[in-house]
C-alpha cells in the first residue's frame, strides 16, 4: 500500500509516546520509529526497545546498522513485534554512526548493503524498505544514486525514501548535515521517473501542504520530519487538506484523549516529562502558544512532574488560546 505522507524517523524524538500522540491527531500517515540500532536490538531488552501501543499502527521500525545477520534478527523481531515495514538506515551522517559503519557511509559499500537487504527479506515478509540520500561528499552525480538504487531494487526492494541532499562525512555535524547541503529535488524526480515501478518518496524542507500537494503530482509519497515534530498539529491539516478527512480532533479534544494514556503509562511507571515533551508544540503558532510551553516547562516537562498537575492541564489548555498577555 502506499502512504502519501509519511512522518520521519527522528532520534529522541518519534519514541512511542510522540507516535501515540500524533496518532491522536492524524489516522493517515505512517509513522516510522527513531532509529534502532541492530547490535541494540540482539542484546539489549527487546521488549523496552520494540514494544508500542497498537494505536499507532502504521508504524514502520527503522534499524541501523551492516551486519546481515544482525539485520536479519532486527527485522524478524520487528514482524514479530507487530511492525508493519522494516527500514533501513542509510542517511544518517552522525560521525558515531559512521565509527560503527552505519547510516549514510553504507553508500560506500552497496554490495555490503545489497547482502544486508537480502538477508533481511529471507527473514521477514514485511516490505523492507531503506531510506538514504541523494550523494556524500563529492560523490554527487546522478549516475551513482543511480547504480546504488539499482542495486538494492535487485534483492527485491520497491521503496526508496530519498533526503534530497547530500551528506558531507566527517566535516559536518548531523545539524549542519540537515541543513547546509542544499536541497536537490530534481534528483529525486528523476530517479522516480527512472524507476517508475518502485516507489519513491521525497524528504527534506518539506513544511506545508501546497508543497505536499506539488511533490506528489512527481512522487509516491512525501515524508516529513522536524515541520511535524516542531508543530504537531500541521498533521491536521494534512488530515484536511490532502486525505479529505475533516473529522480531526481539536488541539484541546487531543489533549483530553491524550490524558487516559498519560495515566497509564505513568502507573507503568513512565515519567510525565517523557510524554509532555512532545507535546510543547502543539499549540505552535497559535495566540497563547508561548503561555502554554510555559506551563509545560515548569511543571509537566520537569523530572518527578506531579501527576496531580495533569488534573489541572484542561484548564490550562482552554486558558491558552486567551493567555497571550501571559506568555
Ligand atoms: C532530531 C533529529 C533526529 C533524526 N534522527 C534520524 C534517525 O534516527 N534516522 C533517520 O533516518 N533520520 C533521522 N533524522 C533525519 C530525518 O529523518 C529527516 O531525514 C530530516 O530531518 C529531513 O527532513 P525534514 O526537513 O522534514 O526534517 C533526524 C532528524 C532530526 C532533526
Amino acid at each position: 500500500m502506499i502512504r502519501k505522507v509519511s512522518v520521519a524517523p527522528m532520534m529522541d524524538c518519534t519514541d512511542r509516546h510522540e507516535r501515540y500522540f500524533l496518532r491522536l491527531i492524524s489516522k493517515n500517515t505512517l509513522l516510522y520509529t527513531e532509529m534502532i540500532v541492530s547490535e541494540a536490538i540482539d542484546r539489549g531488552d527487546k521488549k523496552k526497545l520494540l514494544s508500542f501501543n497498537i494505536n499507532e499502527k502504521p508504524v514502520a521500525l527503522q534499524v541501523g546498522g551492516s551486519s546481515p545477520k544482525l539485520l536479519a534478527n532486527a527485522a524478524k523481531l520487528g514482524e514479530e513485534f507487530g511492525y508493519d515495514e522494516i527500514n533501513l538506515n542509510l542517511g544518517c551522517p552522525s560521525k558515531k554512526v559512521q565509527k560503527n559503519k552505519f547510516g549514510a557511509c553504507l553508500m560506500k559499500e552497496p554490495d555490503l548493503v545489497a547482502e544486508c537487504l537480502s538477508e533481511m527479506q529471507n527473514s521477514t515478509n514485511l516490505p523492507v524498505t531503506i531510506k538514504t540520500r541523494i550523494g556524500y561528499d563529492d560523490i554527487e552525480d546522478y549516475e551513482n544514486l543511480y547504480n546504488f538504487i539499482t542495486k538494492l531494487k535487485n534483492t527485491g526492494v520497491s521503496k526508496f525514501i530519498i533526503h534530497a541532499r547530500k551528506a558531507v562525512l566527517g566535516k559536518f555535524t548531523p545539524k549542519q548535515n540537515l541543513n547546509i547541503p542544499p536541497l536537490k529535488y530534481d534528483v529525486v524526480y528523476k530517479l522516480k521517473k527512472d524507476f517508475k515501478n518502485d516507489q519513491v518518496i521525497i524528504n527534506g524542507g518539506i513544511t506545508s501542504t501546497d508543497q505536499i500537494q506539488e511533490h506528489l503530482t512527481k512522487v509516491d509519497g512525501v515524508m516529513i520530519g522536524r515541520a511535524v515534530y516542531h508543530s504537531p498539529y500541521f498533521l491536521a491539516e494534512i488530515e484536511k487538506n490532502i486525505f479529505n478527512n475533516n473529522n480531526v480532533l481539536t488541539r484541546q479534544e487531543v489533549i483530553e484523549s491524550l490524558i487516559p494514556y498519560i495515566k497509564k503509562e505513568i502507573s507503568n511507571g513512565t515519567q510525565l516529562n517523557q510524554i509532555m515533551r512532545h507535546t510543547l508544540g502543539l499549540f505552535h503558532g497559535q495566540t497563547g502558544s508561548s503561555f502554554w510551553k510555559r506551563y509545560l516547562s515548569e511543571n509537566l516537562c520537569v523530572r518527578d512532574a506531579d501527576i496531580k498537575k495533569i488534573d489541572h492541564i484542561m484548564d490550562k489548555v482552554k486558558l491558552a488560546p486567551q493567555a497571550h498577555s501571559v506568555g
